[in-house]
């Protein structure tokens, strides 16, 4: 089966390519990979299946209806990640939040009812049930209540799909992750942000109390989810993804301090995030009773693990913070592979 892999140049995509070109996936799928390469897309973290047969990288973006029409052509599946996701960038400036994640979902989801799409997966988050207190977890049934733009465009996209799926008959499935970590991600999140400052000796800027809540979960796991929802999910669901692993940001830090072997005079407490979320804690006892998913890695592990990634990858994260990485598609590709 073709499978349109929509924002695979990104983190949790690139990953998600990963497990299906050299992971539970292999063999099963042609991977069309489309993506806009924003900031966030970076083709390094494509380059070991350029070679492959069953893979092709087509630049393009989700807002573009004629660029999705074509790429839309015979593709079976589509997982779409494609999004602007950086929650203190959707407070800066929420344009391309609103235009990207409504909008493009909107696109994507035309083009998919015309080509007989046969499973559509909208990747979303947590984050749109909005903030728990102390007790509780979210519920697929918990009433939706984002708090920042980016999270009120997912739950957006969310709606969109869901009403494609009920007035056009698309099978959609939808499925809301916690908080992810592990290799690819853009150090501009806490913890590779944390992990990398550290390496460069440079301090960690801790929002506030530092005493937030997020429910951490190891980004093969959250793959390893999908997987099973696209093959297995029931179409017009929606799944909880989590890792019941839920940690405060001053002990993320102060466990990646220790693994990095710095000390808390590293720490600098800032001002904090505007209408910050308290908690968000996971109930994934849907997906786990109906699907049999659950996840592998241990968080201990997981994370020592990342930064061993970290550290044996430095040119990778390097290029990013100096801008480098993003002439990697003209050094690369010139215009091959363009749309349009
Ligand atoms: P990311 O920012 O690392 O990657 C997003 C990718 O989408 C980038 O490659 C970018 O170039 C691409 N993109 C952005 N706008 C596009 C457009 N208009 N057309 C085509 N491509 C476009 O994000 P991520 O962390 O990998 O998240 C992927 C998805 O998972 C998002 O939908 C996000 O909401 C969701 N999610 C993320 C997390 C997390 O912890 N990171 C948790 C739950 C859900
Ligand atoms: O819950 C899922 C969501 O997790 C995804 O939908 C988002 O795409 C993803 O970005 C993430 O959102 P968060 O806002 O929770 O992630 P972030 O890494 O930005 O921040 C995690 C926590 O750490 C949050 O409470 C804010 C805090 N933080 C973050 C940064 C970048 C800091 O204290 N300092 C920082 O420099």
């Amino acid at each position: 089966m073709k499978l349109l892999v929509t924002g695979a140049a990104g983190f949790i995509g690139a990953n998600f390519v990963r497990l299906m070109l050299k992971g539970r996936g292999t063999g099963k799928y042609k991977v069309i990979a489309f993506d806009a390469l924003t900031y966030a897309g970076n083709l390094a973290n494509l380059k070991d299946f350029e070679e492959q047969e069953d893979f092709e990288f087509i630049k393009g973006d989700i807002r573009n209806p004629e660029q999705v029409e074509t790429v839309m052509e015979d593709v079976g599946a589509v997982v779409n990640f494609a999004a602007e996701s950086h929650v203190d960038r959707s407070i800066l400036a929420g344009a391309d939040f609103i235009s990207t994640n409504i909008d493009g979902v909107r696109i994507l989801a035309e083009a998919a009812v015309r080509h007989g799409v046969k499973r559509f997966i909208q990747v979303s988050t947590d984050e749109v049930y909005g903030s728990l207190e102390s007790t509780g977890l979210f519920r697929e049934d918990t009433p939706l209540h984002p708090n920042s733009p980016y999270s009120a465009s997912k739950a957006a996209g969310d709606l969109l799909a869901l009403a494609w799926q009920h007035t056009f008959g698309l099978p959609v499935i939808i499925t809301r992750c916690s908080n992810n970590y592990g290799p690819y991600q853009f150090p501009e999140k806490l913890i590779p942000l944390f992990i990398t400052n550290l390496m460069e000796d440079k301090k960690v800027p801790v929002y506030g109390d530092g005493m937030q809540v997020r429910d951490w979960i190891h980004v093969m796991d959250h793959c390893r989810a999908i997987l099973i929802v696209l093959e297995k999910g029931r179409v017009g669901e929606v799944y909880n993804i989590g890792g019941g692993n839920e940690r405060t940001n001053i002990d993320i830090t102060r466990r990646i301090l220790r693994l990095l072997r710095k000390d808390e005079s590293f720490i600098e407490h800032v001002t904090d995030r505007p209408g910050h979320d308290r908690r968000y804690a996971i109930d994934a006892s849907k997906i786990t009773g109906e699907l049999g998913w659950r996840p592998e890695v241990v968080f201990e592990a997981g994370l020592a693990e990342t930064i061993e990634w970290y550290r044996n990858n430095e040119s990778w994260w390097q290029a990013i913070k100096s801008g480098d990485y993003l002439n990697y598609y003209q050094q690369q590709y010139g215009r091959r592979g363009v749309i349009g």
